[in-house]
């Protein structure tokens, strides 16, 4: 079947297209992991640079007008997956049957160009947060995405004691980018020299479902609600102001209920301009 498709990236056969589109990037992998998800590689623009957790605008070209026969760009934020040392730039997609974009972007194959603004912007970086000991990375869905960038990037594990990541989704199924993503930083040897592995040893990944059962099971909300996320994580404090530091990336229920958590535990939101305790990536919808 689809869902859980395990099968592994095809790889790029050298793709040298010619761009044709304004600021076009040549697709060089895809993955498919559910009907409703999957991730794909392009080619970087040799002069892009970005901080990890930052996103970009990215699309294809639209439908042309039924009046002007004009074409436009269809563009969305998407977060970069992948680390700001990588040679390519990975994207993680929901796909939406009647979604303008994800209805078609879902379609691409290797080869295929798509549209990318080389402009990287945003709030899920280590700039816009004070030090801290524990830093905590809170997900649902493909708001895993820049998360998948920070912890692939040394630099999250040198600034803390410990970095946990939880991930939230309907499934098992839907789990599977993320919890790929730490198997590999955990065994490949190029990931692991890279980000070392006594800074490999402050990760922790907390997966939980909602619909389906599995190991953890509840919104991470509720988890550290009721103390079980502090149970688990052997954490007798809980959160403060004084040792945490949390980014999060989801959907907008998760957004507004881990900010006020995260607010009622003296905890400050913070931006590039203004660093404080805890960022939201504001721009991420679904
Ligand atoms: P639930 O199944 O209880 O709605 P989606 O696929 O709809 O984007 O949701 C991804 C995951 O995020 C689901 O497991 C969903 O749980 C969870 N979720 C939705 N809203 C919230 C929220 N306000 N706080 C925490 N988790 C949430």
């Amino acid at each position: 079947t689809l869902m859980n498709d395990q099968t592994p990236m095809t790889d790029a056969p050298a793709a040298k297209a010619t761009p044709t589109l304004p600021d076009a990037q040549v697709v060089t992998a895809v993955k498919h992991y559910t009907d409703r998800l999957f991730s794909f590689r392009v080619t970087r623009p040799a002069s892009l640079r970005f901080r990890s957790g930052e996103f970009v605008m990215i699309g294809l070209m639209g439908d042309p007008d039924p009046k002007t026969g004009k074409q436009r760009p269809l563009l969305r934020a998407y977060s970069i997956a992948s680390p700001s040392w990588d040679e390519e730039l990975e994207f993680y997609s929901i796909k939406v049957q009647d979604g303008p974009l994800t209805s078609k972007l879902q379609h691409v194959q290797v080869g295929d160009e798509i549209i990318l603004r080389p402009k990287p912007v945003g709030t899920l970086v280590h700039d816009a947060l004070l030090p801290g000991k524990r830093l905590w990375f809170f997900s649902t869905g493909t708001g895993f995405a820049p998360f998948a960038s920070l912890l692939r990037d040394p630099e999250t594990y040198e600034l803390y004691d410990q970095v946990i990541v939880t991930h939230t989704c309907r499934d098992v199924a839907e789990l599977t980018y993320g919890a790929d993503l730490i198997e590999s930083i955990k065994t490949d040897e190029l990931l692991v020299e890279l980000i070392g592995e006594e800074n490999l040893a402050k990760l922790v990944y907390y997966p939980t479902t909602t619909r389906e059962q599995s190991p953890k099971m509840g919104r991470i909300t509720d988890l550290l609600k009721d103390g079980t996320v502090f149970k688990d994580l052997g954490i007798e404090d809980g959160l403060s102001a004084e040792t945490d530091r949390a980014m999060v990336c989801g959907s907008m229920g998760l957004n507004v209920d881990i900010k006020e958590i995260l607010e009622s535990h003296g905890l400050e939101e913070g931006a590039n301009s203004d660093p404080k305790h805890y960022v939201v990536e504001k721009a991420f919808v679904g």
